[in-house]
């Protein structure tokens, strides 16, 4: 069965009823051919059967790209559109897409907790923080992705689908693609996390690294879309898409019914538009504020210019928000209902990590930690003595990424200093400069000497050290006693304030 094509007469035949549904069909483009054994519907067998057919399509799947070569994968600009997300025709999503969305993934993805948090004493306003790192995948993309995949007719269902992801839709869609048995195709750029990529590989599904960028990756995903006749879903435009996302509005409102606002990371905009659709709908003057990175400020953009605006994105730790072009459909829904669009620092991202991660015990990645980063850089103060939701919307991040990113906070913090303090190089004058910064409960965590690259007496040595230090107000104490104490002393850039 594997190999074998059918054209498309013959596949009308099997299906008459998914015109609609179905990609475009191209002169010369292969059908998948449905086993004997499920010329009904998937649903009517049994769950074995179910498997084999899934199984059996993902070896067909496989073997096709396998036996794709250069030429067939040039891209055309036709190859780009994907009907879904037409830039012409745009579509607003409503209330009862979302609402239609969460009846049907009900027990499909966890309701998380919304729960109030320890820092609202620190920041001036009620803060809660709606825990969908919590989701089995660890982001709430598994509310849309399992929706689309929901929505799928029985004929797209059996052939499979595709999409391209730096991580979390690719994971979301693999888990639940494995939980539905629907074959999942995700390209993943060369930058996705490790992590990421070897989770969706352990969800079964066929895993393509392909492209340097997120845009290579989804002009290869839409290729391929075209090549092997499967939809491709769109994991931040695609209409069902952003009914799923604006699930987790409907939770919130019943969690926390009299929130004044809520903070939202946005990248290309899914999650932005259904959750204010849906929370617009419940509570009309409700405060729907999208947070972005400065690194790649496409939705503020777009706001700035009426539409969706090609954005320039740098690297950033929020790496799930670099998307550089956002949704068309999630502009046109979010586009009236959102109140303030703040883009933010990448020190105040990694100081939301390590906040995030000392005080609520919890992992998040850097597009998870946004919206809590705009609080903390003080970009809302209109929030001040307001209920304010914020989504912990993602916890997928390397346990390298996540060693590295909280040094950086712990500087950024000014807890974490490093100096270069000339001092006499007699017997004791080392133990001498130890002793007195460790009266300042400073904890040395890296000290070197330099003796052959000094313009100073040969008398002298460069001590360079690293220090732990309790707050930015005690590196300014040791900085201020050191430089009475010695008569050069250079301090590295400590505080975000000093950077
Ligand atoms: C953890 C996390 N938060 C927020 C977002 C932004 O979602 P959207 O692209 O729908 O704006 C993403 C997107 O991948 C994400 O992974």
């Amino acid at each position: 069965m594997a190999g074998d094509k059918l054209n498309s007469t013959e596949y009308d035949k099997i299906s008459p009823d998914s015109e609609e549904d179905l990609m475009p069909k191209k002169a010369g483009h292969h059908k998948f051919h449905m086993p004997k054994s499920c010329t009904n519907s998937a649903e009517d067998l049994n769950c074995d059967i179910k498997n084999q057919v899934y199984s059996e399509r993902l070896e067909q799947l496989k073997n096709e790209i396998e036996k794709l070569t250069i030429p067939d994968l040039q891209i055309n600009s036709e190859d780009l559109f994907d009907q879904h997300c037409d830039p012409a025709n745009p579509v607003q999503i409503k209330f009862n897409d979302i609402s239609a969305a969460a009846y049907r993934i009900r027990g499909g993805v966890e309701i998380t907790p919304c729960t109030r948090s320890h820092m609202s004493s620190i920041t001036g306003m009620e803060i809660f923080f709606k825990k969908d790192f919590l989701q089995y995948t660890g982001s709430f993309k598994e509310r849309g992705a399992r929706y689309a995949l929901l929505s799928l007719s029985k004929e797209q269902k059996a052939c499979g689908v595709i999409a391209a992801s730096a991580g979390n839709h690719a994971q979301a869609l693999c888990y639940h693609g494995k939980m539905l048995k629907i074959p999942v195709v995700v390209v993943m750029p060369k930058i996705a996390p490790i992590m990421k990529i070897s989770n969706c590989r352990s969800y079964g599904a066929i895993v393509i690294v392909e492209g340097t960028s997120m845009l290579e990756a989804k002009n290869f995903a839409l290729k391929l879309s075209k090549m092997l006749n499967i939809m491709y879903i769109n994991g931040y435009d695609h209409p069902n898409i952003l009914a799923g996302q604006g699930t987790m509005a409907l939770e919130i409102l019943e969690q926390v019914p009299d929130v004044d606002a809520i903070v939202i990371p946005t990248g290309g905009a899914g999650l932005l538009a259904g959750v204010a659709v849906a929370a617009k709908a419940l509570k009309p003057d409700i405060m729907i504020i999208a947070a972005e990175s400065d690194r790649c400020a496409g939705f503020y953009n777009s706001m700035a210019n009426g539409e969706p605006t090609l954005t320039f994105s740098d690297p950033t730790l929020a790496d799930g928000l670099a998307v550089s072009l956002v949704g068309v459909n999630a502009f046109a829904s979010a586009k009236n209902l959102v109140d303030k669009c703040v883009c933010v620092q990448e020190e105040y991202i990694a100081i939301a990590i390590l906040r995030l991660l000392e005080l609520e015990k919890a992992v998040v990645e850097g597009a998870g930690a946004c919206g809590f980063a705009a609080v903390l850089q003080g970009l809302l103060p209109e929030l001040k003595n307001k209920k304010v939701v914020i989504p912990l919307c993602g916890g997928n991040i390397d346990t390298t990424i996540l060693g590295r990113v909280l040094e950086r906070a712990l500087a950024a913090d000014g807890r974490l200093i490093k100096l270069w303090v000339t001092i006499s190089d007699r017997p004791g004058s080392l133990a001498e400069f130890t002793k007195l910064v460790s009266a300042f409960g400073a904890s040395i965590k890296d000290i070197a000497h330099e003796r052959a690259w000094l313009k100073s007496d040969v008398f002298s040595v460069q001590v360079q050290a690293v220090l732990e230090v309790e707050n930015s107000e005690k590196a300014k104490e040791i900085e201020e006693f050191l430089i009475k104490k010695y008569e050069k002393v250079i301090m590295g850039p400590y505080g975000i304030n000093k950077q």
